[in-house]
């Protein structure tokens, strides 16, 4: 059985990486009909003429992904969901009354490691440039040079099928998600579904936009799809790569019956890709949006890979909902700063956010080996849940305890984080755990941090801190 692929495309980069994106391509494209069964792993590496490993992981890969299906004795073919859908071109902190001495709040990145050189060459390049006429009011959707440098960086990177006509720069995520929210509402839409636990911002700008919110539950394998045709939403908000915050992926079937039901009940899912580009020990799963451009919302911001205080975040919005997208954000204000999205197209044109995100990377790896490492040693009877990724991980206490109490004993402490209640919407929902944000804290800082968690645990307990350490 033969298969065109051009590996060609991309050269540079590992043969693994390229075969997947031509597989990619290939169903996105519509050039793989779902159904269709590939060569084996041998023929195909014989064909390439690579090693067979490079083609197991990449259908791996792409499995893991919900493109393809592997099922023993019937090989490998594309999954009935992977609908073509045409080409891509047509288209909270609780207030402390200590000191801090260990901050383990949620969602914050390294900010000693903001590429202040780059950043500053990168504005002073493209501002050196920049037309006197482009300083005047633009392009409401955002600078067109940052829409094309993302629109590359997220097929790449991402498996986003991206077009610049449809992505909007947002004020970060949360700013996005408003504009989102009554885009759906103006379209007719009046309830909508979020995670349960979840990222917050999801129902309070979905309420804040007038909407009904219907907490749906996650468990270990991300949103549970199945609860959803009972509730009779517009739409979905979820964050399918890597679950805020309990760190659960989505389930390939999930993926599958999440697109299923958005065709069937015309609704729209809102995937938010915050923390997408931190997996450590595999290659993130790729983008829901690829899999149905006209179905998703695909949100992201650069709050993770490079600092909240820049507020540059970015929708990719079905080509349906653009124009609406256009007239309400016409109507609440004129776009984002021009200058600063010119710095980080520059950035991400040049390759340094790459290079910034591989520096990175190696970073918050070592902490949070750090984290699994001191948990271990001195909160044996916690459990580190969720996949290796992003900056924060939920750590599941032992059955009984008292988390509020832990959260209160560590503040009084100097240790800052939050409890999983705070993701919660419906009381009790989630059994206690702890939500570590690792990203800003070095790891001896972890370790002694962890320490004092411990304690805190003991002292929540009402024993006495005897245990060893
Ligand atoms: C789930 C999730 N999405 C997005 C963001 C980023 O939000 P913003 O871009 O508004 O800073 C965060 C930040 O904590 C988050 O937790």
């Amino acid at each position: 059985m033969e298969l065109f692929l051009d590996l060609h495309r991309g050269n540079g980069a590992p043969l693994r990486r390229r075969l997947e994106r031509e597989l990619r391509t290939a169903v996105q494209q519509g050039r793989l009909l779902p159904g269709v069964v590939l060569p084996s792993t041998r023929s195909l590496a014989a064909q390439l003429r690579v090693s067979r490993g490079v083609v197991v992981e990449a259908y791996a890969q792409l499995v893991a992904e919900g493109y393809l299906t592997a099922r023993q004795g019937a090989g490998t073919a594309v999954a009935q969901s992977a609908m073509a859908v045409g080409p891509a071109s047509r288209d909270p902190a609780p207030a402390l009354t200590v000191a801090v001495r260990y901050d383990f709040r949620y969602g914050v990145p390294d900010l000693s490691a903001f590429p202040r050189a780059a950043w500053l060459a990168a504005g002073a390049r493209s501002l050196r440039v920049l037309p006197d006429a482009d300083l005047g009011y633009g392009d409401v959707r955002g600078a067109i040079e940052l829409r094309q440098a993302l629109a590359a960086y997220l097929g790449r990177v991402r498996g986003v099928v991206a077009d610049p006509a449809r992505l909007f720069i947002s004020g970060g995520t949360r700013q996005g998600l408003g504009l989102v929210w009554r885009v759906l509402r103006d379209a007719g839409v009046r309830r909508v579904a979020v995670e349960e636990p979840g990222w917050p911002a999801q129902h309070e700008t979905a309420r804040d936009a007038g909407l009904q919110v219907v907490p749906v539950a996650v468990d270990g394998r991300g949103l549970i799809v199945d609860d959803l045709p009972a509730l009779g939403v517009g739409a979905v908000a979820l964050t399918p790569a890597h679950q805020c915050p309990t760190g659960a992926v989505l389930a390939p079937e999930r993926r599958a019956a999440l697109l299923d039901w958005a065709r069937r009940d015309d609704a729209i899912l809102v995937e938010d890709d915050y923390d997408a580009e931190y997996r450590y020990d595999r290659d993130p799963v790729g983008a829901l949006q690829g899999m149905a451009p006209d179905r998703v919302v695909y949100a992201g911001s650069a709050s993770k890979t490079l600092a909240p205080a820049l507020r540059i975040g970015w929708l990719l919005v079905p080509a349906q909902l653009v124009e609406a997208a256009v007239t309400r954000r016409m109507s609440a204000d004129r776009g984002e700063s021009v200058p600063a999205q010119l710095a980080l197209a520059d950035l991400i044109s040049r390759g340094e956010l790459d290079r910034h995100l591989r520096r990175t990377r190696r970073r918050y790896r070592a902490r949070r080996d750090a984290l699994v490492s001191a948990v271990g040693q001195h909160l044996p009877g916690a459990r580190v849940e969720g996949i290796a990724a992003g900056l924060h991980a939920v750590l599941r206490l032992s059955g009984g305890t008292d988390e509020c109490a832990v959260v209160r004993s560590a503040q009084q402490r100097g240790v800052a984080l939050d409890g999983l209640a705070t993701f919660c919407q419906l009381p009790g929902s989630s059994p206690p755990a702890l939500v570590l944000g690792y990203g800003n804290v070095s790891e001896p800082a972890i370790a002694r941090g962890v320490a004092e968690v411990a304690e805190a645990c003991r002292s929540a307990a009402g024993l006495r801190a005897s245990a060893p350490r």
